[in-house]
């Protein structure tokens, strides 16, 4: 248990842009940070961290909150692991007795398998300069190779003692549970005996993003070749394996610095290059890689270059991989190794800054590379051109931006020399096929849904219901939220004097629309419409904790949304007002929202009225043709004060 003074000074220590910039990049936008949202998928950044408020929130899937849900969130941690992680993080002591056999026994299952990993790998790392055996085999073989102290200590390498059960008789006495040992696999269960995974094996412990042990990898020394070379833990609460990637702890940091994820095949491929300098760089450790790990690597950046053995039948096997890559909308490019090289060997005969070299020199983006490989083994064979021709557009179509693709397509032709409309036709008639699989699979999965093709992505024009005033709606409910106590100065010139009139936003805008009449057709808007002007009537003036900490949830998570800053860049561009600072020329974007939104009700009234004066019997149609000239010269008048307004 963690006490509550502890937790108070977690929460008051861990500051959301360190905790959230770990695992997004984020751009300075104003007062707050912009980047692309780890929880959903999105092209252009809606996620944004306001340090001030202490919040982070995404405007696209909605997510948010502080800096312990977003590690609960993002790291899937329960609460008192993501305090952990913070405290960790922060090097802020935790109180935490030391644990007897009882209460290792006690701790929830996951948590137990968690522990038992780490003690592992903290016994495998110790017989390695510890234990006379790990010594002289284990230190050995990794000195052989190359591998210095420091990293040797850095990614935890160990050693398992020649022996049928020194482990789990080192575990046992020391208050494990057979159970867990059995669990995580490092202990083999065969009837009622029990003996070690791991034996006479250099270790490779597997970590996940913030450096918990998961599972293991075991090398053999042997040359024999029937001796497996690698013995890999199994599946287990804690490890699965597609969703991980070795090294990713070490690596993270910098592949958000270099905007770059190197990936490679094996565990000393990423040691070897780690060694060299080169520190983002994860492995997917045998297993051909899956969307999990590539999502896992979105998180910190677009870009993924991948390094291959110099054998093309190996890089061919791995194009479907790769096209998965290009489906998350990554940018691959591909880095061939010369014949009989990997990464860990080429590392070891180079100096540090000719491996650098080598990668920038030789990375080629996958699409490029794929087209040239193939195109190479067509030897002018028309037919073969023309498979080669759908297996290109197959891998272009799947990028899921639709301008990269177009770059791809242009290049593409150009090498192939072929005309880019016959390239695009084929891409066409690809997506047509994609689209068509994609409504089957749908309707597969929902039969009695079937058939509703999925709506196109909405674009600027079918967003936009000429009636609806939910934007300037959301407009004068933002600019209430976020400056509520802003003071707005009008001045009022009469013929002998200026006038100077003070409101706060808040009062203002209540007022208003009070005496206009006007309200919301969003059902939370007005209600955050009605809490703020009952607060009036009982003369306070909101402030913004007034909506953000506000005992009705969807007030403040609208206020959490409203509080950062996305809109303001959006609308404004809409009227193509140029605003540097929103603040500075809030009685102007005030007026504005207010003025917008009664334009609004307006025209939707004489269009109302227009229709009515279609049906009306004679009697009506002269009183109701008034109302509406009367209608029109009001709106007129607001649409002129508008244009006033926007132009000034
Ligand atoms: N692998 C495995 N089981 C095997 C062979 C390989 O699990 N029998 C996985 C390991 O994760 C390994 C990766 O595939 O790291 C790449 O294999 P390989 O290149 O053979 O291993 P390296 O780790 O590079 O080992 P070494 O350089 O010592 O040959
Ligand atoms: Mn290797």
């Amino acid at each position: 248990m963690i006490d509550t003074n502890t937790i108070q000074n977690i929460l008051e220590t861990a500051r959301i842009d360190e905790v959230v910039g770990d695992f997004v990049t984020l751009k300075k936008r104003g007062a707050n940070l912009l980047g692309l949202c780890p929880f959903h998928n999105e092209k252009t950044p809606s996620f944004t961290v306001s340090p001030r408020l202490g919040i982070y929130k995404c405007f696209g899937c909605g997510k948010g909150g502080n800096a312990v849900n977003f590690v609960m969130e993002h790291e899937h941690f329960s609460y008192p692991e993501a305090l952990k992680y913070l405290a960790r993080k922060y090097n802020i002591e935790i109180q935490e007795e030391e644990q007897t056999p009882e209460q290792v026994q006690a701790l929830n299952e996951q948590e137990s398998l968690y522990h038992v990993s780490d003690f592992a790998a903290r016994y495998f790392a110790d017989n390695l300069y510890n234990h006379g055996q790990g010594r002289a085999i284990g230190l050995t073989y990794f000195k052989e190779r190359g591998f210095r102290d420091d990293i040797i200590k850095k990614f935890m390498l160990g050693y398992a003692i020649d022996e049928w059960t020194n482990f789990t008789d080192h575990a046992i006495a020391n208050g494990y549970d057979k159970k867990y040992l059995e669990s995580t696999g490092l202990t083999i269960v065969k009837e009622d005996k029990m003996y070690d995974r791991f034996r006479g094996r250099v270790i490779f412990p597997i970590q996940n993003i913030s450096g918990r042990v998961l599972g293991f990898g075991g090398r053999t020394l042997s040359v024999d070749k029937k001796t497996p070379k690698y013995v890999n833990s199994p599946e287990s609460e804690i490890y699965h394996k597609s969703n991980v990637l070795y090294g990713i702890n070490h690596a993270r940091t910098a592949i958000i610095g270099s905007d770059n994820c190197f990936l490679v095949e094996g565990y000393t491929d990423v040691i070897s290059l780690h060694q060299a300098g080169i520190i983002n760089v994860v492995a997917s450790s045998g297993t051909s890689l899956t969307t999990e790990q590539i999502k896992l690597i979105k998180r910190y950046t677009r870009n993924i270059t991948i390094l291959f053995d110099g054998d093309s039948a190996g890089i061919k096997a791995a194009f479907r991989g790769i096209d998965m890559v290009l489906e998350e909308g990554l940018d691959v490019k591909i880095v061939l190794f010369p014949e009989g090289d990997d990464p860990d060997s080429f590392a070891r005969k180079h100096r540090s800054s000719e491996v650098e070299d080598f990668l920038h020199k030789n990375a080629v983006n996958f699409i490029f590379f794929k087209t040239r490989l193939l195109l190479d083994e067509t030897n002018g064979d028309p037919l073969k051109k023309a498979a080669l021709i759908g297996e290109i557009v197959q891998s272009i179509a799947l990028i899921p931006d639709k301008i990269v693709q177009s770059l791809y397509l242009k290049e593409c032709s150009a090498i192939l020399h072929m005309e880019e409309t016959t390239l695009m036709n084929e891409l066409n008639k690809i997506r047509r096929r994609n689209y068509d699989r994609k409504i089957k699979e749908q309707a597969a999965v929902a039969p009695e849904k079937v058939l509703v093709p999925p709506k196109p992505e909405p674009t600027e024009s079918t967003e936009f219901d000429f009636f609806s005033t939910e934007y300037q709606e959301k407009d004068i409910i933002r600019l209430l939220m976020r400056y509520p106590q802003h003071v707005l100065t009008f001045e009022v010139k009469t013929d002998k004097e200026v006038q100077t009139y003070e409101f706060p936003v808040a009062s203002y805008i209540v007022n208003d629309l009070r005496r206009d009449e006007l309200h919301f057709r969003n059902p939370i808007f007005q209600k955050v419409f009605d809490t703020a002007a009952a607060a009036i009537d009982a003369d306070t003036i909101p402030d913004e904790t007034f909506f953000l900490y506000n005992p009705d949830k969807e007030i403040s998570a609208l206020a959490a949304t409203m509080l950062t800053s996305r809109y303001e860049l959006n609308d404004w561009s809409r009227v193509k007002i140029v605003v540097k600072n929103e603040a500075d020329r809030l009685p102007m974007a005030v007026t504005h929202a207010l003025l917008s939104m009664k334009l609004r009700v307006l025209e939707k009234k004489f269009d109302e009225m227009l229709a009515s004066l279609k049906q009306a019997p004679d009697s009506e149609i002269m009183p109701l043709m008034s109302q509406q000239r009367k209608l029109q010269q009001k709106i007129e008048r607001i649409a002129q004060e508008l244009q006033r307004i926007v132009l000034r």
